[in-house]
């Protein structure tokens, strides 16, 4: 059975223009997957992802033996998300663009999730990625227009973690534009979902049980 994560970090939870788009993808991810599990984390709006502080991350770093009551609590919430992730075999990731980069609880979550040992580890010929086998899908939505310019450091960004923690095969859907005007939002808006139905077509064809 395939695995879905769905990742929304939208501060507008479901209704921000990212989530959505994932959530379409997802949609037809399982009309032709209907046995497909599907879970959906959502890091900023829902269940916002602590920023990460000198004691979390002593958490992480200390030994099981050390670690008091509140660090086990913080390591068991970021085993959690490392789990989910482990579990799935496709990353669904709706991504806002906020003030140039990704939204802080966005950044949090990212840190919760590389982990030393767990997630990557450091050999001789440097960091290897311990999250690999994964198809990563990234919808990215902007007020302005930067995909494929110097100042789109997000996708960059993005594709450097993931590619750090071993997810190497990912792709971007951009909604770009989506302040400038009505008619520029509703032409990026378009464009992804376009992208989405011509990625939708590559996945396997829906089933009878879909249908
Ligand atoms: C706090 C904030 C900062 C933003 N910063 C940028 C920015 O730097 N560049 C940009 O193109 N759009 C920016 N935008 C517009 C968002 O990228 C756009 O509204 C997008 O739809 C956000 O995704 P969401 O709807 O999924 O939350 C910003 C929006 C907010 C709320």
């Amino acid at each position: 059975m395939t695995t879905v994560l769905q990742i929304n970090a939208s501060i507008n939870n479901s209704k921000g223009q990212s989530s959505q788009l994932a959530e379409q993808f997802v949609s037809a991810f399982r009309e032709r997957n209907p046995l497909a599990k599907i879970v959906v984390r959502d890091v900023a709006a829902a269940d916002p992802v602590p920023h990460l502080d000198a004691e979390r991350f002593g958490a992480f770093i200390a030994t099981a033996e050390e670690r008091n009551g509140a660090q086990r609590a913080v390591v068991a919430y970021s085993d959690t998300l490392i789990e989910e992730l482990k579990q799935a075999d496709v990353i669904v990731l709706g991504l806002p663009m906020y003030n140039f980069g990704v939204p802080s609880q966005l950044k949090a979550y990212f840190d919760h999730i590389a982990r030393a040992g767990v997630t990557f580890k450091y050999t001789d010929k440097g960091p290897v990625g311990l999250l690999t086998g994964k198809k990563v899908y990234v919808f990215a939505a902007r007020g302005g227009l930067y995909a494929g310019t110097p100042l789109d450091t997000q996708s960059s960004y993005v594709r450097d973690f993931l590619r750090f923690l071993g997810m190497t095969d990912v792709e971007f859907v951009y909604a770009e534009g989506l302040a400038i005007s009505p008619q520029s939002r509703q032409a990026g808006v378009s464009k992804a979902v376009a992208e989405i139905a011509r990625l939708a077509a590559r996945l396997s064809p829906p089933t009878r049980a879909a249908a």
